[in-house]
């Protein structure tokens, strides 16, 4: 990694400024349903807490939009971490206002205080610089870990390191090792597996992967698309017309570089959208009228499991079904179990496939589980994060 990290710097005693990625989702009550961003950002915090630095959280949570809202309080977020590092951790009642101001001014070494929402001012995702000189004004130093964010150009993921040296936190740092070296230096056989809803989603990942990988596996919602560009018909199943020319292009794209693109060869149907509705098992051009596609079947799962069995990385972005309905979860379930299993480097790259890792109890089996899903997804194109960019080069 080209960037500083907290590593790089001498912040002994210091007061700095860590922005992290605290979007978790909640339930109806606040009470926070997957913390894995939060204990992902752990190892940055204890660092700073062990060289006694005064350290000041911030953090968005949802899309408030400028205002305050009590359900995108970060409040849960400060119980959560109070539990988890069995410190106190004071919660400022608003993020650049008085109590913020006061209490970071009063931070002793060691001491932790957690800001309000950023997303409470709308300066924040306007990357607003008088904001951003007061979130500086906070702290002597600006660690960025939130690599969920990092493909924001706000206040507080990139505006305040104008204002502040400004280095990485062990998050991105981690993220960046295992997404970057899969990209850029695959151990072979490498093989990327894309589902989702949408190929619209997925141009950019596709287009960029399809450079890289020796297999490109898809499924999801996004197959369908690609069958009707085949010439099938996909009965109700979810299908982008205005994208059937571009998967065209993909599947001859892929043909030209070599890469072996695999599409189910059959896909379970149903009749409804709904958990309970009837449902079969089709080949991929065969969906009858009035049907919808909502998992790859059977014979798709034995031929894509036997491709994996040999692959040495693999990334996988994006559900092969609706796994939020168990009939329909088999597809996801059975290449999650799979990764699992194989000796070789697999990283999620966040978002509902890490959603559907952990709903399968797996995720401590997988190399590395992404904190970042839009974040993730936009470094599988190639793009630049802004977040990133800001940080001090080493
Ligand atoms: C995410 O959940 O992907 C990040 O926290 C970014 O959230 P955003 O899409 O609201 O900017």
């Amino acid at each position: 990694m080209d960037k500083k990290t907290v590593r790089d710097i001498d912040l002994k005693g210091k007061k700095v400024f860590v922005r992290c990625d605290f979007n978790v989702p909640m339930d109806e009550n606040q009470n926070i349903t997957d913390n894995n961003r939060i204990v992902a950002a752990l190892p940055t915090i204890k660092y700073l807490l062990e060289n006694n630095c005064k350290i000041v959280l911030a953090s968005h949570l949802g899309r408030p939009k400028g205002e305050f809202k009590k359900e995108f309080s970060l409040e849960p977020v400060a119980k959560e971490l109070s539990k988890l590092l069995g410190v106190d951790v004071i919660m400022a009642k608003d993020v650049i206002g008085e109590d913020a101001k006061k209490k970071a001014s009063e931070l002793k070494e060691g001491e932790i205080l957690l800001l309000e929402n950023v997303r409470f001012h709308k300066e924040e995702t306007e990357n607003d610089p008088e904001f951003s000189k007061e979130l500086a004004s906070m702290a002597e130093i600006f660690v960025n870990d939130a690599f969920g964010t990092a493909h924001r150009a706000h206040s507080s993921t990139t505006g305040i390191a104008s204002y502040l040296p400004a280095v990485s936190g062990f998050l991105i740092e981690k993220e960046l090792k295992f997404l970057g070296n899969a990209v850029n230096n695959p151990e072979r056989p490498f093989v990327a597996i894309l589902g989702g809803a949408k190929v619209s989603d997925k141009i950019g990942v596709i287009d960029s992967l399809i450079e890289k990988v020796d297999t490109l596996i898809i499924g999801g919602g996004m197959a369908y698309t690609f069958f009707k560009a085949m010439g099938y018909e996909v009965g109700n199943s979810i299908c982008e017309m205005d994208k059937l020319e571009l998967a065209k292009d993909l599947m001859k794209k892929a043909k030209e570089k070599g890469v072996k693109l695999m599409l189910p060869v059959d896909t379970k149907i149903g009749k409804e959208f709904k958990a309970d509705t009837e449902s079969k098992v089709v080949k991929y051009n065969e969906i009858p009228e009035g049907w919808e596609g909502f998992d790859i079947g059977e014979e798709s799962i034995k031929e894509f499991k036997e491709e994996l069995e040999n692959a040495k990385t693999v990334i996988w972005n994006g559900p092969l079904g609706l796994f939020e309905f168990e009939q329909f979860a088999k597809g996801t379930n059975e290449i999650a179990e799979k990764l699992a299993n194989i000796d070789a480097t697999t990283i999620i790259g966040g978002g509902d496939s890490a959603a559907a890792v952990k709903k399968a109890g797996l995720q401590d089996k997988i190399t590395h589980v992404s904190t970042g899903g839009g974040a993730s997804l936009e470094f599988l194109e190639g793009k630049k994060l802004p977040g990133i960019e800001a940080l001090m080069d080493k």
